[in-house]
């Protein structure tokens, strides 16, 4: 279970690679965040950072992660506590975010959270931002779980990631989501060195994948992966249990671990658990193909 990170405030400075996940709602965007996550830090060869930007704080329970304290309570308390905004006047914002990092196996987590009763997400967004400009320099890979639909790409909280995974399930509903935030993305000057992709979850045999990646193709947009149905992710779920517990030679874990692969250089990817073939997903492949 997650611990405040103490000292990781200043972690020796990393490679910086930022990633992001968005998608439409309930596409299966934290279930993938959380494990690359995963899969990343078992690799014990890069230093993993997961932020949860999604209000809805799903991350941390996917990753195992018992929230204490998220940027959201921060703020908060720099707003109502006269004495905690005093003593912030001394310490640098870098060093008031870093104490709310908490520590999972072998990544540290950020959590966005959100702010008390009704209101704008804006002074939580660019908060935000800010961690992740500051803190994904001190990482090898940041991993970014957004919230649903464009609004975060819109903010430019993901201003800059080198790569944007944007998930979809099988239907049209979810590919025309994903349509509208590859647009959104397009006209950013800001991701115009981004990497960007889509990634088709939930897949199983006799769905039509090979539409979907040809309307992503007319939109131009490439296809990074494809991940199956997974009875594990719905039991796992359904149980409560964080996703990062699955077996690795479960065929979500396995087909995110093949995406990875062929996404991040070798050296960042070579593990036991990321070796394995699975069943379902050549057959999904070879028919599609
Ligand atoms: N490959 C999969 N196989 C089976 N179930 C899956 C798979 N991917 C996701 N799910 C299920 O779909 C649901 C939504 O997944 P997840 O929470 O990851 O989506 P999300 O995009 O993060 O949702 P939200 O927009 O609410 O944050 C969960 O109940 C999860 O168990
Ligand atoms: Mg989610």
């Amino acid at each position: 279970m997650g611990e405040l990170a103490p000292g990781r405030t200043d972690p020796p400075p990393g490679n910086g690679l930022k990633m992001a996940v968005v998608g439409k709602g309930g596409s299966g965007k934290t279930m993938l965040a959380a494990t690359m996550t995963r899969i990343l830090a078992s690799t014990g060869k890069a230093r993993v950072l997961a932020i949860d930007a999604d209000s809805a704080v799903g991350l941390p329970y996917a990753l195992g992660v018992e929230v204490q304290r998220t940027v959201s309570d921060l703020r908060n308390e720099l707003i109502d506590d006269p004495r905690a905004r005093r003593e912030a006047q001394d310490r640098h914002a870098s060093c008031l975010i870093g104490a709310i990092l908490q520590r999972g196996r072998g990544f540290d987590l950020l959590v966005m959270g959100r702010p008390e009763g009704p209101g704008c997400y804006c002074a939580i967004n660019d908060l935000l931002r800010y961690a992740i400009d500051t803190f994904s320099r001190s990482y090898d890979v940041t991993l970014i779980d957004c919230e649903a639909g464009p609004e975060q790409v819109n903010r430019r909280v993901v201003s800059g990631v080198g790569l944007l995974m944007i998930v979809t399930d099988p239907s049209m509903r979810g590919l025309r989501v994903a349509g509208s935030i590859w647009d959104v993305v397009r006209r950013d000057e800001h991701m115009k060195s981004t990497r960007v992709g889509l990634v088709m979850n939930r897949l199983r045999l006799g769905d039509n994948d090979r539409a979907m990646a040809e309307s992503a193709a007319r939109m131009g947009l490439e296809v990074m992966g494809r991940v199956p149905e997974d009875e594990d992710v719905a039991r796992w779920d359904a149980a409560g249990r964080p996703l990062v517990d699955m077996p690795a030679s479960s065929p979500s874990v396995d087909a995110i671990g093949g995406i990875l692969r062929m996404l991040l250089p070798g050296s960042m990817t070579q593990a036991p658990e990321m070796g394995r073939s699975c069943g379902l997903r050549r057959r999904v492949n070879t028919e599609t193909e």
